[in-house]
């Protein structure tokens, strides 16, 4: 087993094809050998990666309540999607096209807009571009079921992004999301802008809040404070700029798979085997297997939001004191039970997002962890502190996961998936012409409970105040 798993790599100095500094995908450590382990070690090392007990406090993150689990998957769903990789071969990044924007533009919310995605806007005021969601009851034309996405006949949610509709959570973040841009379109109102100025305004002062939380709540919680310190400065005016040696696109923001197909992944070690939503609801699993199940036993997506579903985000975020949200599960190498037999028949015969992740890293010819670390000058883990069997390469998707667990005690990210995940978000912040540090560096929010602060709380108590109590 340990030879196997030496793979090519390190010995090999295999280089990966991608000839491209920037693209659609890319590579950040382009010059890095390919690690390629066999891939029956990894479905292997995938299941070791089972949580032996799910419920047990010691697994739980006292530093990121729950939400941000899904603020992760939601952000995720913003800047990269790769529905075209194979599983089964090796993939070239330059190849691959990026079915998402690589920047922090909310398209998952905005589609291609009202012109050419109008089922998703309100078209009763072209003037005033809205989302659209609820039902018209048939009775009395009044609107039932806000609570929900607005969805086909046979319950598919009409949005920018399918996956967004892929669990009870980031459905009603993606609600969270729409109503906040109408909210904003209502600040806007009094200005007198219409039609197209009205929309980019609105969008601008929506994408601009969203990346302010993005780096101020979010990733401050996940690389931790002091990883974000080293790549993000504020001077004595309140001025930002982004030091960072890794994502260095020659000219256009790329999505770098080193942060697609590993570090960002970190986020599915977050997720819980259950939660509660509200008081009405009983804790129920996060997934149950199988497609034949109740549709009330679990929080899979694909279907319209039961009665009484609507979540009440103290659960979830920190908009109480007492009792305050659920924690999310530590940064580590355990993954929920439900992980390992995902309910959504679209994946087809793997439906083990460990084994997923790990053969993805394969597919599309990454580095090992242990090579990153050193072109990072990091010490890297030794082969005992990875708990491999040798001192072998690990994928980097697991020495991600294994170094938070390690030196951060599963709290945050360690130095290699910190400095991967701060980089590349920030890198597509600043490398987009539109984002709020390339174009007022000096901006600060204004829609948050204090001036110049805001997080994904305040988003919360601006977009949905009905769902920031406890109910
Ligand atoms: C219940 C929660 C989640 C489920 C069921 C889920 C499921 C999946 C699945 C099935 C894939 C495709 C795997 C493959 O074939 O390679 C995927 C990809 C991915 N996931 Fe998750 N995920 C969840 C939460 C998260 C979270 C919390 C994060 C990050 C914080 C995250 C980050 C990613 C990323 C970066 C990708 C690659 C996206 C791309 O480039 O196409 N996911 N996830």
């Amino acid at each position: 087993m340990t030879q196997r798993f030496h793979g090519t790599g390190i010995q090999g100095m295999n280089v990966p094809s991608s000839p491209w500094f920037e693209g659609r995908f890319g590579r950040m450590f382009r010059e890095a050998p390919v690690f390629e382990p066999d891939p029956e070690v990894l479905r292997q090392l995938a299941e070791t990666m089972r949580e032996d007990d799910p419920r047990d406090p010691a697994g739980d993150n006292p530093d990121i309540p729950a939400g941000y689990t899904y603020i992760g998957q939601f952000l995720d769903h913003d800047i990269t999607f790769d529905p075209t990789s194979s599983l089964q071969r090796a993939n070239d990044p330059a190849r691959l096209v990026n079915f998402r924007t690589p920047r922090l533009d909310l398209d998952s919310i905005y589609g291609s807009g009202p012109d050419d995605d109008p089922f998703m806007y309100d078209q009763s005021d072209p003037a005033v571009p809205k989302f659209l969601f609820g039902k018209i009851h048939e009775d009395d034309g009044t609107f039932i079921d806000e609570d929900d996405l607005p969805r086909n006949t046979q319950d598919r949610a009409l949005i920018g992004d399918p996956r967004n509709d892929e669990n009870t959570f980031i459905c009603q973040l993606q609600l969270a999301f729409l109503k906040f841009h109408n909210r904003v379109i209502d600040e806007v109102l009094p200005s007198g802008l219409r039609g197209g100025d009205l929309l980019k305004e609105t969008q601008r002062i929506v994408r601009w809040h969203w990346q302010w939380a993005v780096v101020h709540d979010y990733l401050r919680r996940t690389i931790g404070a002091d990883m974000l310190s080293r790549l993000l400065t504020t001077d004595d005016d309140g001025c930002e700029t982004v030091r960072l040696k890794h994502y260095r696109p020659k000219k256009n923001a790329y999505m770098p798979v080193e942060f697609s197909a590993a570090a960002f992944r970190f986020g599915h070690s977050q997720v819980r085997g259950g939660y509660k939503i509200n008081n009405a609801v009983p804790a129920l699993p996060t997934f149950l297997p199988g497609a034949d199940v109740d549709r009330r036993a679990d929080f899979r997506g694909f279907r319209g939001l039961p009665p009484q579903w609507t979540i009440s985000w103290p659960f979830f975020f920190p908009l109480d004191e007492d009792p305050g949200p659920v924690a999310s599960r530590k940064i580590d190498t355990s993954l929920a039970p439900p992980l390992f037999a995902l309910p959504d028949a679209s994946l087809g015969e793997n439906r083990s997002l460990a084994h997923r992740n790990l053969l993805r890293g394969l597919r599309l010819e990454l580095p090992s962890g242990q090579v990153v670390a050193r072109v990072m000058g990091e010490e890297a883990l030794s082969g005992a502190q990875l708990g491999l069997p040798g001192p072998g390469p690990a994928p980097l998707w697991f020495y991600v996961l294994k170094e938070a667990e390690i030196l951060a005690d599963g709290r945050h990210l360690g130095p290699v998936g910190g400095r991967i995940v701060g980089e590349t978000i920030l890198g597509l912040i600043k490398h987009d012409p539109l984002s709020y540090m390339s174009v007022e560096p000096c901006w600060k929010p204004h829609l948050g409970g204090a001036p110049g602060v805001f997080d994904i709380p305040d988003l919360l108590r601006f977009a949905v105040p009905d769902q920031v109590s406890r109910f």
